[in-house]
């Protein structure tokens, strides 16, 4: 039983290494030709991390945004450095960077924005990891 715990514990750590989008929230409303701002946040690590890159990029999902495999290729909007910070004056905000992004004009309709994060980790040796996550808004 100790061994199963201590690889469960492991498995919840691994997890836990993984990039989050803080903003923009699902459901939240953004202009079509607008600037949003997207956070990232990374969990912290336990072990050695290097960051390597996120894209960032934007499709509008029309009535499949529960079906990601339907999707458009997005646009992108950003495609570069990450660097999460901390920042003593937003504690709560953990290690995380903020990015503008400016919206191509966009129709009206959900949108799904969309991010893939490249780094590595590891003990001895640094792995390279990939994560992604999503979230929809709308745009009016
Ligand atoms: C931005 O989008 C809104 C809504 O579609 C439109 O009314 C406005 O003219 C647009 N502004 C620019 C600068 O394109
Ligand atoms: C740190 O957080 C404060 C409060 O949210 C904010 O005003 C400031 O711009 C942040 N600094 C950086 C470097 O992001």
């Amino acid at each position: 039983m100790k061994s199963f715990f201590l690889l469960t514990s492991l498995a919840a750590c691994a997890l836990a290494q993984r990039m989050h989008i803080q903003a923009p929230t699902p459901g939240q409303t953004v202009s079509g030709n607008g600037t949003v701002t997207v956070e990232l946040e990374q969990d912290p690590s336990l072990g050695p991390m290097r960051q390597t890159s996120v894209l960032i990029a934007i499709a509008s999902c029309y009535d499949v945004c529960d079906q990601p495999d339907q999707w458009s290729p997005g646009t992108i909007v950003y495609n570069g450095g990450f660097d999460p910070e901390w920042n003593t004056s937003a504690p709560e905000k953990g290690h995380y960077q903020d990015f503008q992004v400016q919206l191509p004009g966009l129709q009206p309709g959900p949108i799904v924005f969309q991010v893939a994060h490249q780094y590595q980790v590891g003990g001895a040796e640094l792995q390279p990891v990939f994560d992604y996550a999503t979230v929809l808004v709308n745009v009016v």
